[in-house]
This record gives C-alpha cells, sequence and structure tokens, in this order.
C-alpha cells in the first residue's frame, strides 16, 4: 500500500490491475447469472469497489478494506437479482411427443398460441423423442416425424429466433436427471398416473419401465429450464401436480433448488376432438383415430374427412352450439370458431336454415386455407435439411447450458462428486 500512496507510475499501473481484475470477475459472474446488464451498471460497481480500494490504500486502513468488501458482495448479490427480476421474462416450457403427426387439433388446441407468446416469455418447446420410445416407434418414422415437427413448429409461427427450439434427446441432461427424479417420484404416486393405466391396457404386450417412470422424466424436462409455467393440455395436468410433488420433496430435503412449476392451462385454444367421434381428443396417432386431419394432410383428404364428419343424430338438421346434445356440430363449430375468428352467435347465423350437408364442406374449406401456408412453409423447410440442423443445433445448444446449470446443482446436492 505504501508503493501505492507513495509513487504515481505504480500507483496507476497498480489501479489499472485492479480496475481490470475487478472488471473481469464482475462480467464473469454476470455471464454466469446471464443477466442482460448494462454496461452502466456494471460501471457503477466498478467504481463503487474501485473507491473503496482508493479509501482503503490512501487510508492505509486493510480492515476497513476488508470490512467493506463484504459489504460490496452482498449489495452486488443484491443489485444482480433485483436485475434478474426486471429484466428476465418468465419461463414457459412445452414438448410434444414426435409419435404421432401433428393435427389440426394440436395446431388450434397449443401451438397456434405459442407463436404469440414470445415477446412476454422465455419460451422453450422441444421434440420429446425421449418419451415417444416408450411405446415401440419405427426408428425412420420416428426420425422423420421428429424434423417434420420441428419444421411445422417453425411454418407455424414459432420463431427459432426468439424460442428456443430443441430435440429433447440432443441434451443429455434429460436423461441423465430423469434418472435423479425417478429416485424421488414414489411408486404408489407413479401408478396412480391416469396416462400410465390408460397405455398400459392399450399396450399390454409392452408394458415396459419406461411407460412406467415417464412421468419422472416428464419432470425433468420441466425441471432442468426452471419455468414458471407449462402450458399443458388436461390430459398432462396430473404429471404436472406429479412434478410439483418432487418439487417439494427435493427442495424439502435439499434446499431450494427447483422452482415450483404452474401448469398453465391457456384461456384461448380449442379442445378439438376427433370428427368421428367427438367424445374423445383429435388423437395424433392413426390407429386411434380415424376423425383427425393432420397438418401436412393434402387439401383432398381434409376436405374428405369434414364431409364425413359425425354430426348428431338429432332430427333438426340445423347449426346450433349445445356441445351436451350437439357434441360433433359444437366440436365442428369450435373448429370453425378457431380458423375463421367467428362467433358461436356468427356461426349460427351464417348457417341459420343450411343444414349439415352446407356447414360441413364450409368448415373443411376453411381449414384447408387455414392449413395451407403451413404446409407449403413445412415442406419447403424439409427440402432444407441444412435449415433445420442449424436450428435444432442451436436450440440444444442453448437449452443444455441452461440444463448443464440445474443439473451440476442438483449433481453437488445429492453428493456426487464433481469431475
Ligand atoms: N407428456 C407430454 C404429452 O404426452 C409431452 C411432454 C413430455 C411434455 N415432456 C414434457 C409436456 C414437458 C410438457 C412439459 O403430451
Amino acid at each position: 500500500l505504501w508503493v501505492v500512496r507513495g509513487s504515481p507510475p505504480t500507483y496507476v499501473l497498480l489501479w489499472g490491475i485492479i480496475l481490470n481484475t475487478a472488471m473481469g470477475c464482475f462480467l464473469r459472474i454476470f455471464k454466469d447469472v446471464e443477466t442482460n446488464c448494462s454496461i452502466y451498471t456494471l460501471w457503477l460497481q466498478a467504481r463503487q469497489v474501485c473507491g473503496i480500494i482508493h479509501r482503503a490504500a490512501t487510508s492505509w486502513n486493510l480492515s476497513y478494506f476488508v470490512s467493506k468488501w463484504a459489504s460490496v458482495w452482498e449489495t452486488y448479490a443484491k443489485v444482480v437479482k433485483h436485475m434478474q427480476q426486471q429484466t428476465e421474462k418468465k419461463v414457459m416450457l412445452s414438448g410434444i411427443k414426435p409419435s404421432g403427426d401433428l393435427t389440426l387439433g394440436s395446431y388450434l388446441g397449443a401451438i397456434k398460441n405459442w407463436a404469440a407468446r414470445a415477446e412476454e416469455f422465455e419460451c422453450y418447446y422441444f421434440m420429446a423423442d425421449l418419451h415417444s420410445i416408450t411405446v415401440r416407434q419405427n426408428p425412420a418414422d420416428l426420425r422423420r416425424r421428429t424434423l417434420e415437427q420441428l419444421a411445422q413448429y417453425i411454418a407455424c409461427g414459432l420463431d427459432p429466433e426468439k424460442n428456443t427450439l430443441f430435440i429433447q434427446s440432443h441434451v443429455h441432461q434429460h436423461a441423465e436427471l430423469g434418472w435423479v427424479l425417478n429416485c424421488y417420484a414414489m411408486f404408489g404416486e407413479l401408478s396412480r398416473m391416469t396416462q400410465f393405466k390408460d397405455k398400459a391396457s392399450k399396450n399390454a404386450d409392452n408394458i415396459n419401465g419406461g411407460l412406467f417412470t415417464y412421468p419422472s422424466l416428464m419432470a425433468a424436462d420441466i425441471l432442468l429450464y426452471q419455468p414458471d409455467y407449462v402450458p399443458v393440455g388436461e390430459d398432462q395436468k396430473q404429471h404436472v401436480e406429479l412434478t410439483r410433488n418432487i418439487v417439494q420433496r427435493f427442495n424439502g430435503i435439499y434446499g431450494d433448488v427447483f422452482k415450483m412449476p404452474e401448469p398453465y392451462i391457456p384461456k384461448v385454444g380449442a379442445r378439438i376432438m376427433s370428427l368421428t367421434n367427438p367424445e374423445a381428443k383429435m388423437s395424433k396417432s392413426e390407429n386411434e383415430d380415424t376423425g383427425r386431419v393432420c397438418l401436412m394432410d393434402d387439401p383432398a383428404v381434409i376436405m374428405k374427412q369434414f364431409k364425413r364428419a359425425i354430426t348428431d343424430s338429432d332430427r333438426e338438421n340445423c347449426v346450433r352450439y349445445d356441445p351436451e346434445h350437439k357434441p360433433g356440430v359444437a366440436n365442428l363449430m369450435n373448429i370453425y370458431a378457431a380458423v375463421t375468428g367467428k362467433s358461436y352467435a356468427d356461426i349460427e347465423r351464417e348457417f341459420d336454415g343450411q343444414g349439415y350437408g352446407v356447414f360441413k364442406p364450409a368448415v373443411g374449406e376453411a381449414v384447408v386455407e387455414c392449413l395451407r401456408p403451413i404446409r407449403e412453409e413445412a415442406t419447403r423447410m424439409m427440402a432444407d435439411k441444412a435449415y433445420l440442423e442449424s436450428v435444432y443445433r442451436a436450440g440444444a445448444e442453448k437449452a443444455s447450458r441452461v440444463a448443464q446449470k440445474t443439473l451440476r446443482k442438483v449433481y453437488k446436492k445429492v453428493g456426487f462428486v464433481a469431475l
């Protein structure tokens, strides 16, 4: 310190080193918390530190320096936290299994709403290929569908610049955290999952362990990204509830490791039922549903599907919204409303006095026009594999960075030796 005080050239040199180191530290920490901090705040921080160093140096008082240093870190942590809260958008994450082609139901019920969210939320969407092998898949189909799904997401308006789009198996942390969480999900809990019971009864010859532990992998998918919201359909709510139980259990043992996620059931977004069975959700799997319309279907196929859509056996042959007594018509109205933006009353007026013979093809036409640009864009992208690869590479990179941070924390908490 006497050097600092005594000789101006050394003084300048030392200041240079100190400033540089301080800035370096801050930048590293800022990078680590991934906060979009302004250079100005950095500068203020650096100035505060330098001021303290300066005063310590000029007053020859080392203990002053040491005591202030602690308070600098404290302020610093507060600033970082505050900025994080201010600048960080709420995080949202969702996945779809590429085990069937995306349908009109997936589009109107989910994906369509995703595009508009990117401004408000930090969004992660992934192709849940790890999940899809709980039921036997044809490898070539799985590969094609996974890429096709990505192309369709983008064609539906999910901008890869604004959303993180990735393929689940590219981010190895999912499988790793999945294993850990398996050890915090209870046998009884997993046995109560209705999806497991349902799938087990449909795949009696292949009730594998993966089908059973599916929800702990899903919990890992979610928790790796510490999301605030998980947009899911009604059918997945139980899995999100289980995830919440795991969070409570895990955090109860190890402290605040995971953020508690909320299921996010969008207000808008229709629940689209099968065209041949309006009691059941439009399903992605071909063998389960003959009344489905896929995003990549030919217009002629779509028209055929709508023309043979089930309406109701009542005699009135009129377009009226009555989901309880006329579920078939209500479903078609729902679809028509979702693709045209018209209200039920508008639709009733539009088809007043006309029967299902006019209504059904009209819905078909509207759907064809709604899906046309999506199909064309997705087809174009499927021909441009290099582009798709650049998207999923960038997505995997971003996702793994975030996922690794959580996984590292978890490994440390449960007692694994760090490498
Ligand atoms: N289980 C979901 C489904 O069957 C897909 C999924 C996997 C998912 N992991 C997820 C959804 C994480 C939301 C969050 O549709």
